[in-house]
């Protein structure tokens, strides 16, 4: 019987979540348990309620575990809605956050290597050959450090004549946008500003190529995956709806010269550095009907309309960036003012200059 209680005992203080990390000597023990972080010498718990995101074992963040209000810190909360497609399971409120959201790591394969074993040196080498795409395409973005990843963005680069091709489907190059910045996210390791610069730019590198590939899939397309999202339409159908956390952004224009195409981009303030933003950042590209850049365009407009909550009834700002490839990214002093936004409606408009004065920008509300 006494046996019994003591085995009790040890299984229950061994609850999953409940254990300081301290007491995890190697950093393979200190990563399983799926809470804690290696520094190189000690296994620690996580200190700031932004890390909550990182945490894969719910029971740190429930009663009891080392993260919760009642067993420990209160850094994190556990998340009410789990689900299948992102590996998040706490987070600073009960609520997912969208600039937060981690897809599963896929540890197949290598970031140096193809599947079928070429380097990605060699297939650089090779570049730009079709039967070497699905390779190129089986190299793993997820797990890369930053210096193969550069070198894996670099590779995409020089198969973009594959690429752009009909028989690689947009998605394809989508994944490589989205785990560029998952990776760059959570690594962990400290980067020096050159280096997350240096994989912006070779992000809005491959972020080019991909508008070319979507001007020549259908119309109207769009892809959402929390923190970066793809959408484009045509000029003919007067709008354009993006889904953000909590908000929409609606972009709407009356009249046009010929027709053509929107692309935009909307992707999470908080990932690159921006603090103060009510919506997503948005960049937009107009492009005429022969592809190429288009300014004339008239009325457009753009309105953000907030789900729920209060939105006070002041006069807010588009803010620009100057350089998206910086984090935080650079702004512009031009801004747009709105109307006063209607509290009522929760909805705030700016209207652009018209005809357009630039073919390609990109904003975010301000709050
Ligand atoms: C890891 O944490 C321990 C305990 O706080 C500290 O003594 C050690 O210097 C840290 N190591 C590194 C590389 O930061
Ligand atoms: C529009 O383009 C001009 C010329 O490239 C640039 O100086 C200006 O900052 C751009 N404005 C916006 C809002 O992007």
């Amino acid at each position: 019987m006494i046996l019994l209680f003591i085995i009790i005992g040890i299984i229950k203080s061994n609850a999953p979540g409940t254990l300081s990390c301290i007491t995890y000597l190697s950093e393979q023990l200190c990563e399983e348990p799926g809470y804690c972080i290696w520094n190189g010498t000690t296994c620690q718990d996580y200190t700031q309620n932004q890390d909550c995101y990182r945490i894969n074992e719910v029971g740190a963040c429930r009663e009891n575990g080392i993260y919760s209000s009642i067993g420990g810190s209160g850094l994190c909360e556990p998340l009410i809605k789990l689900e299948n497609d992102y590996k998040n399971v706490c987070g600073i409120t009960n609520i997912v956050d969208y600039n937060y959201v981690r897809y599963p790591i896929i540890t197949t394969g290598f970031s140096t290597h193809s599947l079928a074993g070429q380097t990605v040196a060699q297939l650089k080498m090779s570049a730009p050959q079709q039967n070497f795409i699905y390779q190129v395409l089986s190299v793993n973005i997820q797990i890369a450090k930053n210096p193969d990843l550069q070198i894996i963005l670099d590779l995409y680069k020089t198969y973009e004549a594959e690429l752009v091709k009909v028989y690689i489907h947009p998605y394809q190059i989508e994944k490589a946008l989205i785990q560029t910045l998952q990776n760059l996210r959570d690594d962990t390791t400290p980067l020096s500003p050159v280096d997350k610069q240096a994989t912006m730019t070779k992000f809005w590198t491959l972020v080019d190529v991909y508008l070319k590939r979507l001007q020549i899939h259908k119309k109207n397309y769009q892809s959402y995956n929390y923190f970066l999202n793809f959408l484009q339409g045509s000029f003919s159908r007067l709008y354009l709806t993006i889904k953000g956390q909590g908000h929409m952004i609606t972009i709407s224009w009356s009249k046009y010269k010929k027709n053509g195409l929107i692309q935009i981009i909307s992707y999470s303030p908080k990932l690159v550095g921006i603090l103060n933003a009510l919506s997503d950042i948005i960049f937009v590209n107009v492009l005429g009907e022969d592809r190429t850049s288009f300014t004339d365009i008239e009325n457009m407009k753009i309105s953000y309309v907030q789900e729920s909550g209060t939105l006070t009834n002041i006069v807010r700002k588009l803010k620009f960036i100057s350089d998206k490839t910086q984090i935080p990214h650079q702004l512009m002093t031009y801004t747009i003012n709105s109307a006063i936004c209607n509290s009522n409606e929760r909805e705030c408009e700016f209207s652009f200059p018209s005809p357009l004065s630039n073919s390609t920008f990109v904003f975010y509300v301000e709050q």
